[in-house]
């Protein structure tokens, strides 16, 4: 059989670790696809670069839709990300009857309903493991391994960077700004690596999981976002001290009322597996019926470990090519007049427990009243610690932990307890969740 001319977008991180990945071990990888493999253009916006991998019998162009439109190119790798020219190349490339695998999160959040309708109707496929949680087959466990089941929640770690700042932050008592930049030197970060540390990067992910997770169409501008920028050494301390770790976390969870798509800084109990994730490495935690919990864990950034999920679905392209696109592995797990409108809720509607710190003056009372507006909100208190005021000071930190309760109630008690003459400055809350 003649062999599949993969045709690159991009020769940066991830196309240069895929290029390299499907040339070093060209040979295992055509024994799986039953067909040989071979990069036969790329593209780069600049030709002169210094280049992580060889280009050697690969025609190179700083214009992707050379490549894109080129008759030797079967499956195009679009490696480009971000949202500028990557949605129209993807597009023209469908128009062209190529099969695309991209790692553009991004994209397949903002843009992954149109792309798939017009993918369907020329009977070509999409393929994005890469996108989600770098090396870890996620998507496929979720698409195919998991599809007996009803999946209740799932919640994951799935933003390398501001893991690696998290636990730099925490373990070496690093800077932030000075993490950030080792993480963009080490190819984790996005090119505007705001969308790690805000959540952004994580919220496209997660827009994707719950899709296939649920059934549901893609609605990234739905979910709630929450960075890691107002996380303070103290309350990674005082969290530590309470038995829990701050975790950057994306939740997708399925409620009578409706979907919660929420990514945030989330108090996990430390004793749990996903408390334990350090560094670049990802992890996903699934809740289904029928298996019950079952943790996905790896390397979620990095030029080889993003080339593996890749090439892996270069594979699987090779394998369904002559397939009939009928009997095809639906693009969002679920068969696409199966996709069910179910309501992603507001954030106030989430229902959570807090962790919450405030400055108060130290005097008779205000623990008292702190305590009634919670209660008139009907806010559990769970644990409370109270710091002594350091010497000369006349304010204390207070730190409690709440129980579940709905987010509308909680912003109403923060209001109320803001407004007290004996509180300075806002209450710090970051939600906090059991994973149970
Ligand atoms: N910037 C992303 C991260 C890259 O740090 O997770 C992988 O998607």
């Amino acid at each position: 059989m003649k062999p599949v001319r993969i045709g690159v977008l991009g020769l940066g991180t991830v196309g240069g670790g895929s290029v390299n990945v499907l040339k070093r071990n060209a040979e295992e990888i055509a024994r799986r696809a039953g067909r040989d493999i071979i990069v036969t253009r790329a593209s780069a916006r600049s030709l002169d670069r210094e280049r992580i991998c060889d280009t050697t019998g690969i025609e190179l162009t700083t214009d992707p839709f050379n490549v894109v439109n080129a008759d030797d190119v079967d499956v195009v790798l679009e490696l480009i990300g971000g949202e500028t020219i990557a949605k129209d190349l993807v597009l023209q490339a469908i128009a062209n009857g190529k099969h695309v695998v991209t790692a553009n999160k991004a994209l397949i959040a903002l843009h992954g309903n149109e792309i798939f309708a017009k993918a369907s109707e020329q009977g070509v496929m999409i393929l994005f493991e890469a996108a989600v949680a770098g090396g870890i087959p996620i998507i496929k466990a979720i698409r195919e391994g998991l599809s007996g089941n009803q999946i209740e929640w799932l919640a994951g770690i799935i933003n390398g960077t501001g893991n690696f700042i998290l636990t730099e932050m925490r373990d070496k008592g690093r800077d932030f700004a000075d993490v950030l930049a080792e993480a963009q030197a080490l190819g984790y970060a996005e090119a505007d690596p705001t969308f790690d540390v805000e959540g952004i990067d994580a919220a496209h992910k997660l827009t994707i999981l719950a899709s296939i997770a649920f059934g549901i169409p893609l609605q990234f501008e739905k979910a709630f976002t929450e960075g890691i920028t107002a996380i303070t050494r103290e309350d990674v301390q005082y969290a530590e001290e309470l038995g829990y770790r701050i975790k950057h976390l994306g939740i997708a969870r399925k409620t009578e009322q409706g979907i919660e798509l929420r990514v945030h800084p989330t108090l996990i109990p430390e004793r749990r597996l996903l408390a334990n994730v350090d560094g670049v490495m990802n992890a996903v935690l699934v809740n289904a019926d029928a298996v019950g919990p079952t943790l996905y864990y790896g390397a979620g950034a990095g030029a080889e470990a993003t080339a593996s999920a890749v090439v892996a679905d270069v594979v699987d392209v090779v394998r369904a090519m002559t397939s009939d696109p009928e009997n095809r592995v639906p693009h969002l797990a679920f068969q696409a007049d199966a996709i069910k409108d179910i309501p992603v809720l507001e954030s106030e509607q989430l229902t959570t427990a807090y962790y919450l710190r405030l400055t108060a003056e130290d005097k008779p009372g205000v623990l008292a009243d702190v305590s009634r507006f919670l209660a008139n909100h009907n806010i559990s208190i769970e644990a409370l610690i109270q710091k002594e005021p350091e010497q000369g000071e006349s304010s204390l930190s207070v730190i409690m932990l709440t129980q579940l309760t709905q987010e509308k109630e909680m912003n109403a008690a923060i209001a109320e307890i803001e407004a007290l003459s004996t509180i300075s400055g806002n209450v710090s809350r970051i939600r906090l969740e059991t994973l149970k």
